[in-house]
């Protein structure tokens, strides 16, 4: 029978600890709200002792969200950081204190220069003085993987006894290795709930090596209830297990697992971008379920695989995760039949006799561009006179546009036209971009929202080129435009109306 696995988001506490991604607190209110909306079941807000920001922070989540997810806090196992824990997330519904506390023999000797026993009953301390205050506990083992068994098992014991209901094991380095992580959470399991069946077993991996979703999901094969992410797996050093790889990994092998989540996974997307984009720290494109290139293809075989049957190279509808949907990236890779199925999707019927001919001109033009977009094949189809198939609708096309940079407001000017239609706008904005923006925005009269917005160098020097990425949200749904040319601004531009025109095609 499928359990529940609880998922356990430290987006705002282990992921704040990223140097540089620090958060103020509407902007940690705004991150708590959006991962509310995935449906996760608990959220680790941030760390109350450590500062009056941290301890506002958490006290705000707590009442504005606490109704919706349970809010954990984390603290040392000294009263002083469970008071601040208490006082911090006491408004929220289902409060959780987060108590650490190290578990291996350098953090015993080195790091605390107790005895053993010593450390055990400082847990043992602070756990009973925070269920004292507030039924859910937590009790976290730092450094568990590097711990000695029966020490472990006898802190576990201990903590469970003084009232701690949920037991974490962190592989607080990064140094397990799957097999002998689920080996390790199988004996852990296996006693507690003899123990105490009530109890939940939890694992908090750390990505030193790249294993933390492996050694999270053979955590939960060997019997963990709980899992702790964060959001594009960003946290300490190499970060932390991502959320969107554990949650989609045991959706994609639920019978394997016997496990399943209840995260909302259509919001993925949407709240990946928007806490990389809140916190500064850029997914890199081949990352997993969410990078740029995570749903893009662009080898000639896979394209021609794909144009066939979508599940011959796709394992995953980008929908289930709210993404974009499946992009053909064309390049001088790509094949005729991709080409052809770009052409068409764009509402143009290549007269059989020039197709050849066409062909060859779009592999010159990517050898020269690395990467081909839509506003690339209308030129090159509009250069060589062929016409539309009259059933697909007009698509918007860059005319001319003009910037306006000084030190007061900056303004750009956009002519666009879409068939016979032309259409010049003004506009001004607090950047280059956004005046641009605002611009393209008012000419093409559509409710879209930006959502995200990126510019790259793909080579090296001043002739570079620049490729930019432009999000937009219509009418609830996410479509991407891309585009590439060595002036980033006419680029910014073309991106937006790329996925302008792929509303229009939807
Ligand atoms: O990595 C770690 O051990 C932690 C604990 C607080 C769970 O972040
Ligand atoms: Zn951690």
């Amino acid at each position: 029978m499928s359990r529940k696995i609880y998922v356990f988001d430290t987006t705002l506490r282990d992921g704040e600890q990223v140097p540089g991604a620090k958060l103020n607190l509407a902007e940690k209110l705004e991150v708590a709200e959006q991962i509310a909306k995935m449906k996760v079941d608990m959220m680790e807000v941030g760390f109350p002792s450590s500062s009056q920001g941290d301890f506002e922070a958490v006290r705000a989540i707590s009442r504005k969200i606490g109704k919706d997810v349970w809010i954990a806090a984390l603290g040392r196992a000294v009263q002083a950081d469970i008071d601040c824990i208490y006082e911090s997330i006491r408004a929220a519904e289902n409060p959780l204190i987060h108590i650490v506390l190290g578990s291996s023999d350098v953090h015993v000797a080195k790091k605390f220069r107790k005895t053993p026993e010593q450390v055990i009953q400082m847990g043992v301390g602070a756990v009973k003085y925070a269920s004292s205050l507030l039924p859910q506990v937590q009790y976290s083992l730092e450094d568990a993987s590097r711990s000695e068994f029966e020490y472990l098992w006898q802190t576990i014991e201990a903590v469970v006894k003084a009232g701690a209901t949920i037991i974490n094991v962190p592989d607080t380095v990064g140094f397990a290795i799957p097999e002998q992580f689920g080996k390790l959470i199988y004996r852990i399991n296996d006693r507690l709930k003899n123990l105490d069946p009530k109890v939940m077993l939890s694992v908090h991996c750390h990505n030193d090596t790249g294993l933390a979703t492996a050694n999270t999901l053979a955590a939960v094969k060997n019997g963990a209830d709980k899992v702790e992410c964060t959001i594009n797996g960003i946290g300490e050093r190499a970060g932390n297990t991502a959320l969107e790889e554990v949650v989609m990994g045991i959706q994609l092998h639920e019978a394997y697992y016997s496990g399943h989540t209840t995260v909302d996974t259509r919001k993925i997307y949407e709240t990946s971008r928007m806490v990389s984009a809140t916190m500064g720290l850029d997914l890199q494109v081949n990352k997993a379920i969410t990078g740029e290139n995570a749903f893009a293809h662009s080898s000639g075989i896979h394209q021609d695989g794909l144009l066939k049957s979508k599940d011959v190279y796709e394992i995953m509808d980008p929908e289930t995760i709210g993404a974009p949907a499946m992009e053909i990236v064309l390049t001088a890779r790509s094949g005729r039949h991709a080409f052809i199925h770009v052409t068409q999707r764009l509402g143009f019927d290549i007269p059989a006799e020039s197709v050849a001919e066409i062909y060859q001109q779009f592999l010159t033009m990517a050898d020269d561009n690395k990467e081909i977009y839509d506003n690339d094949v209308l030129t090159l189809l509009k250069n060589s006179g062929v016409p539309s198939c009259g059933d697909s609708p007009e698509l918007w096309q860059l005319l001319d546009y003009e910037l306006n940079v000084t030190s007061g407001l900056p303004a750009a000017t956009v002519k666009l036209a879409r068939g016979e239609q032309v259409v010049v706008i003004s506009h001004s904005g607090s950047g280059v971009i956004d005046a641009l923006y605002g611009a393209i925005m008012e000419a093409v009269g559509a409710p879209i929202e930006l959502i995200d917005y990126r510019i790259n160098s793909l080579s090296r020097g001043k002739g570079s080129l620049g490729k930019v990425t432009a999000q937009i949200r219509c009418d609830g749904q996410l479509f991407a435009g891309k585009a590439i040319e060595q002036d980033v601004m006419r680029a910014s531009a073309l991106a937006l109306i790329n996925a302008v025109n792929k509303i229009l095609l939807k």
